[in-house]
């Protein structure tokens, strides 16, 4: 069993491992065929922060593996206030085969994982998103985006989403090129694991300031909300800072014709990206948000060591299918 707290824990042997087994997971699902592999099994969803997307994935991937999930939201236990992160571990381990968890504060959610013997996933910390960003990628590889096909531009903050996109890129040995105004580039820290990644697997980081030098020749390009959760209060001041970072018609033009337009979501159209090109027929956000389930079910799968056996339980589906 481990956890997925940063998108450095997964390798690229172990992210190919995962795509594998999300495409082999869309078909029973397509098909409206239970899956029992989380037969008897809970899971505990704790939100400090707001969400559509993970809190819906989460929920339902898990009942679509047959097992069951309780979403704890920020009024039920007040992580570290109503009760210390550590207390909170020592219970839910009495209860639960897994924590999934949305946190401000990324040693939140390493104490957590220190603290309880079920593995822990990362939903999303002020640092990080790696759910995000295996989706992300899963779904460039579905449109045949990998490896070292992919050049990828990000365009904006270099935030939590960036780091942990940046990440598992390069660890796939992608080129990937980061455009953001001067201050808001990705913390020193995600750049130097990214570097050390990408000189082990073959890709390549340029940081940089010009959207236009970024994106040039790239395949897909990326862009997320100029204020993050953790720095709404800032959304003023940054609307005026990001205005040249728009992701639009214009700055796609200078992006390898076709390059797939990426978003995490939720969008501020008009702001971070216009509706041309995120209602565009190179925009694949929906697909992104599609694959939240399906990675997220092999990433729930791989952490609690039972990859192995949904693999086998899937060819025997498949074979009983006649497939
Ligand atoms: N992309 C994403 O994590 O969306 P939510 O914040 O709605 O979960
Ligand atoms: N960077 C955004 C991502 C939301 C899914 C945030 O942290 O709010």
């Amino acid at each position: 069993m481990r956890d997925f707290l940063r998108a450095s824990d997964f390798t690229a042997h172990d992210i190919e491992r995962m795509f594998s087994l999300a495409t082999s997971l869309k078909v029973p699902v397509q098909q409206h065929q239970p899956l029992d592999l989380l037969h008897g099994r809970s899971a505990a969803m704790i939100f400090q922060k707001p969400s559509l997307r993970t809190r819906a994935t989460f929920d339902i991937g898990i009942y679509q593996l047959g097992g069951h999930a309780i979403y704890l939201g920020p009024t039920e236990i007040s992580l570290g206030q109503r009760e210390s992160v550590y207390d909170v571990a020592k219970n839910l381990e009495r209860w639960v085969d897994i924590i999934i968890a949305r946190v401000y504060s990324q040693s939140d959610i390493e104490e957590l994982a220190e603290a309880a013997k079920p593995p822990v996933i990362n939903a999303l910390s002020n640092d990080e998103h790696p759910c995000q960003s295996m989706a992300d990628l899963f779904t460039l590889y579905e449109h045949g985006i990998r490896n070292k096909d992919m050049r990828l531009a990000f365009v904006g903050d270099g935030n939590n989403v960036c780091a942990s996109l940046m990440i598992n890129a390069v660890t796939l040995g992608a080129d990937v090129r980061v455009a953001s105004p001067k201050g808001y580039a990705p913390p020193q820290k995600s750049i130097e694991i990214a570097e050390k990644l990408a000189a082990e697997n073959g890709g390549s980081l340029r940081i940089m300031e010009d959207p236009k030098e970024a994106v040039k020749g790239a395949n897909a390009v990326y862009t997320d909300t100029w204020a993050s959760m953790h720095t709404e209060s800032e959304s003023e001041k940054r609307k005026h800072i990001f205005r040249p970072y728009q992701v639009n018609t214009e700055l796609l033009k200078n992006a390898e014709a076709g390059a797939k337009v990426m978003h995490c979501l939720p969008a501020h159209r008009g702001e971070e990206l216009t509706d041309e090109v995120m209602d565009g027929p190179n925009s694949v956000v929906f697909d992104q948000a599609e694959n939240r389930l399906h990675i997220q079910k092999a990433i729930i799968l791989e952490c609690l060591g039972l990859a192995e056996s949904a693999v086998a339980r899937l060819k025997y589906t498949y074979a009983a299918a006649g497939e």
